[in-house]
């Protein structure tokens, strides 16, 4: 248990937690936690750091914004810093915050005006204007440097390409970048029409839409944009105050959000949280929160800010939302491994902004440590809008004849006995013929990112595998179209379609057809590094686990599944039949150049002569070596254009790494050898 922890380890523990969920929630848009639980993790680990301030670090994650910009967009280093908010959870909090920042200000002075707004749950940018015209746009990164999405940021209407009035020579612009709900719920709508996956809330729609690489695709997003902020500001009119901010926001083209207030006092604070408290859901954005500003500018500088965040502002996190609803049942669901989930069955209930009618119970072990039964009253949650969870029953309104739930015996769908492995939390239903395994393996491999079969969607799926014309994927590529002809909803037009989308997909290229096979513990990257090395299935096929293992990225367990995959009946059937059925994976390219880098990592920055950023990325990793986007211990060399990151720089001075121009990367690239 966490609490029983030196709080030592418990830091130690807490900075690994939070780092895996910042780089979830921040880098990769695809956040885990409730957003509710990550603030807990991160305010556990600030709490403890200032409790124990020999244990505190400079460096540790709690004093870090946001997460390391991505290298597939250019670096961005921010003028003036993005900085984040600190949080107050309750009101006391939030009085704790206002107590402080007087304290500070001394006898003398105290705050006359505070300026609140919304806290919008989306993506932080800042875009620069020079002479009116816009620039560049960046995303916050960590908070020093971000990444460039000046393409996807042009698409959004709210957000001048010019600006109007007298403008100074340089502005930036800060604000959310978000989706509103009828845009997330239409752009669901057609992602699961067209067999996508859905997002999971429009934060991270927002987020996914504007680190596209394709404007394109972002322009048919519709995102919208609130500002909040100034970065920097060259020769800009003398602003007094927040609310000077807005009007000068207004004045130069942009629209400010309405939903704020000028108030006087933390009551009026306090006032306007528990008002926008009941009209979370009444808006066609969400926010998660409340901003509060001080709202003069001079007491802002005067009051100044921590590592992390402004002395000055505070958002108040508004608590996930919790309702009662009745727990119908808790049935079973099989997964594409045969692992069987309980979950809650739940008459239908409006919490945190969506309708759950169902919820995650995970295993045996969590249904009982609840101890939730069906028919019990129960409490669902939903924070941050990620998953719904149920918290537990309402004890007083049980029915005094109910009995504890127990984990069905058998396969819901197969009907043959699960089994709980010695030492595991799941049980599992054992037989890979079991339909809901088959079905789950075929939706896997008739998947976007595997063998992206158009007009092959669930429905098409279920109704081949239960008439038993099809039983492995190794089928897909063998029934004829021809057959769904007899069952309703099928005509000329959906076979031909269907026929035309496997005819396609029999040269999808070879990493995404090994992906697609489902051989346990083998992703997409995997599938491409196994594609990499062995260049065919049979090569594959043929392949020693210490082959397997000889490959960069690929690890002995995995190669061991891979082996005894392809050696199974199951494999050596499967790979059959893909021949028969004339799939012809698509080999990767081969690079012809020489591996002069091999184990070597080299950044780039800054613009270069000959190479542009994709083709400087393409050479280094075409030679064998790394190119990540941040310098570090491991890097063996930096490498300059014009104009590159100052931080960059002056990290690869601290730690030691050569650096050099484009001419000394060319003899690089080349030789394998570092200038002398
Ligand atoms: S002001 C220096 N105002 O919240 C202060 N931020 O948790 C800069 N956010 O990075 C931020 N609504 O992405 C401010 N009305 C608002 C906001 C807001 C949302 C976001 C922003 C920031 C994050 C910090």
């Amino acid at each position: 248990m966490a609490t029983e922890l030196d709080p030592a380890s418990r830091i130690a523990e807490l900075r690994e937690l939070v780092a895996h969920h910042s780089r979830l929630y921040y880098e990769q848009d695809t956040p885990e936690l409730p957003d509710a639980d990550f603030d807990r993790l991160q305010r556990e680990l600030r709490d403890l750091e200032d409790a124990h301030p020999e244990l505190a670090a400079e460096d540790s994650i709690i004093n870090t914004v946001g997460g390391a910009p991505s290298a597939a967009f250019a670096p961005v280093e921010h003028e003036v810093k993005m900085a984040s908010l600190d949080n107050a959870f309750d009101l006391d909090e939030l009085r704790g915050w206002g107590e402080r920042l007087e304290r500070r200000l001394g006898d003398e002075r105290s705050i006359d005006a505070y300026a609140i707004e919304l806290k919008f749950d989306g993506l932080a940018l800042s875009i620069r204007y020079e002479n009116g015209e816009l620039v560049r746009a960046a995303t916050r990164g960590d908070g020093t440097t971000g990444e460039d999405v000046t393409h996807t940021v042009r698409t959004i209407k709210d957000i001048p390409h010019t600006l109007t009035g007298s403008p100074p020579p340089v502005v930036e612009v800060r604000g959310e970048a978000y989706m509103r709900r009828s845009t997330f719920d239409a752009l669901n709508e057609a992602q699961e029409a067209a067999g996508l996956k859905a997002y999971v809330n429009p934060r991270n729609a927002a987020a996914g839409s504007i680190r596209q690489k394709d404007a394109a695709v972002a322009a048919t997003r519709g995102l919208s944009f609130w500002p909040y902020q100034l970065g920097q500001v060259v020769d800009g009119p003398e602003l007094q105050s927040h609310t000077d901010t807005f009007d000068f926001l207004t004045s130069i083209g942009f629209t400010v959000n309405d939903h704020t207030r000028k108030v006087d006092s933390l009551d009026g604070v306090v006032a306007f949280i528990e008002e926008y408290q009941n009209r979370r859901h009444d808006l066609d954005y969400e926010f998660d929160g409340v901003v509060t500003k001080v709202n003069s500018l001079a007491m802002q500088r005067e009051l100044g800010s921590t590592a992390r965040a402004p002395r000055w502002a505070i958002a108040y996190k508004m608590p996930p939302e919790e309702r009662a609803t009745r727990l119908i049942d808790i049935p079973i669901s099989i997964g594409t491994n045969g692992s069987a989930t309980p979950y809650a069955l739940l008459e239908p209930v409006f919490v945190g902004g969506v309708t759950v009618t169902n919820a995650t119970l995970h295993n045996q072990d969590q249904v009982a440590a609840k101890d939730v039964r069906p028919g019990d009253m129960v409490i669902v949650r939903r924070a941050g809008d990620v998953i719904p969870e149920v918290v537990g029953p309402v004890l007083s309104e049980r029915d005094p004849k109910s009995v504890p739930w127990v984990f069905p015996s058998d396969c819901p769908v197969c009907a043959r006995p699960l089994v709980r492995p010695e030492g595991e939390a799941r049980h599992r239903c054992p037989f890979a013929d079991c339909p809901a395994q088959v079905r789950g393996r075929i939706e896997h491999f008739a998947q976007r990112s595997a063998m992206d079969i158009e007009h092959f969607g669930e429905r098409t799926i279920d109704l081949l595998v239960t008439e038993g014309l099809i039983s492995d994927v190794g089928d897909v590529f063998l029934f004829d179209p021809e057959d769904l002809r007899r069952f309703e909803g099928f005509g000329d037009t959906s076979i031909e379609n269907l026929a035309a989308a496997l005819e396609s997909s029999r040269t999808r290229p070879l990493g995404k057809v090994i992906f697609g096979l489902a051989i346990p513990h083998v992703g997409s990257s995997n599938g491409e590094l196994l594609a990499k090395a062995f260049g065919s299935i049979d090569a594959v096929a043929a392949a020693t686990v210490e082959q397997i293992a000889a490959v960069d990225g690929v690890g002995p367990i995995i190669a061991e599944s891979v082996v005894e995959w392809f050696a199974s009946d199951v494999g050596l059937e499967i790979v059959r039949k893909l021949h028969e059925g004339r799939v012809r994976p698509e080999a990767p390219k081969v690079s012809t150049l020489e591996p002069t880098l091999t184990g070597m990592s080299i950044v780039v920055s800054g613009g270069l002569a000959n190479y542009g950023r994709a083709e400087a990325k393409e050479a280094i990793l075409g030679r064998g070596g790394k190119a990540p986007g941040s310098v570090s211990k491991n890097t063996t060399a930096l490498v300059v254009g014009n104009d590159p990151g100052a931080s960059k720089v002056t990290k690869a001075e601290d730690l030691g790494v050569p650096i050099l121009d484009e001419a000394q990367f060319e003899v690089l690239l080349e030789t394998g050898e570092l200038p002398t």
